[in-house]
């Protein structure tokens, strides 16, 4: 072979194993399933241009920035997504194992993943007993609840406190919390997309303390464990179920407050409670 063929061919070999080319004139010869084209790894995929028939070969390949046939270089391994350790990895499953009351309001935060974040003044994350029998669920924190950073301290709150007295318990006996853990403004009811992001962090405390049994208290606690839409005045003082744990669904304490009447219809379902749970139905009632 002339010496100038040989170093104008070897110029265009050094030219394809640049371009990791290699693969397509070795196994020329060789049927391959995709058609002898060079196999590229998706992350180290160069674009390559079809070569000019009328270029002169190279006689040495040097990437440069003015040689668009240069071999770019390599794409570096894409790094892997990052994982997120926010509520959305158990948001998606809301089961998380070794979970704990701490834990829950660890990932609480200084919550803003919704706007009633803006007003508030205290996350209202519920207290009482971690190891309750029972278990009540309001709607929100109201105006007193908000400063105080607790469930159910307002005036609706000294009237559940009563309740709970009347059943033979104490505040302390119980784990009292919401399903929204921030002020909706002016006592609004909240939103159903602000229950939607904060109800997850009220599964994974039901899931925790595993009551005997989980009072709603009102419509809002009631949709947001049963189902939206679901008449409580239909289905109140019935037992139904949330994730295994028996549910009932009462009138909340601030309805009470404006309707004094219905108190002997949550009596009744109360009473129901008690019985479940085994204690000692005044006489008298
Ligand atoms: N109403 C509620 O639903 N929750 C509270 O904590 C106080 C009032």
């Amino acid at each position: 072979m002339k010496p100038e063929i040989r170093a104008n061919a070897e110029g265009w070999l050094d030219y394809f194993a640049e371009l990791k080319l290699s693969p397509f004139y070795l196994d020329r010869a060789k049927p391959s399933g995709n058609l002898g084209e060079p196999e590229v790894s998706v992350s180290h995929a160069v674009q390559v241009s079809p070569v000019p028939q009328n270029l002169a070969a190279p006689t040495a390949i040097r990437p440069t920035s003015k040689n668009p046939f240069a071999a770019q270089p390599k794409a570096e391994t894409p790094a892997p997504l990052p994982v997120i350790k926010s509520a959305s990895l158990f948001e998606a499953g809301e089961r998380v194992t070794n979970d704990s009351l701490e834990l829950i309001r660890e990932h609480v935060g200084d919550c803003k993943r919704c706007r009633l974040c803006e007003q508030r003044n205290k996350i209202v994350f519920g207290s009482g007993n971690a190891h309750a029998e029972l278990v009540f669920v309001g709607e929100g924190p109201g105006r007193d609840e908000d400063i105080q950073g607790l469930p159910f301290v307002g005036r609706a709150g000294k009237l559940l406190t009563q309740m709970i007295e009347a059943m033979g318990l104490k505040r302390d006996d119980v784990y009292i919390c919401n399903v929204v853990k921030c002020r909706p403004p002016e006592n609004r009811a909240p939103e159903p997309d602000e229950m939607e992001t904060c109800s997850p962090f009220l599964y994974r405390q039901l899931a925790v303390i595993n009551p005997k049994a989980v009072v709603c208290l009102g419509a809002i606690a009631f949709q947001a464990l049963y189902g939206a839409k679901q008449s409580i005045s239909r289905l109140r003082g019935q037992w139904l179920e949330f994730r295994g744990i028996p549910m009932m669904a009462t009138y909340h304490p601030a309805y009470l407050l404006r309707n004094p009447n219905a108190k002997g219809d949550v009596w009744e379902d109360l009473k129901k409670v008690m019985a479940h749970l085994g204690l000692k139905i005044p006489a008298k009632s």
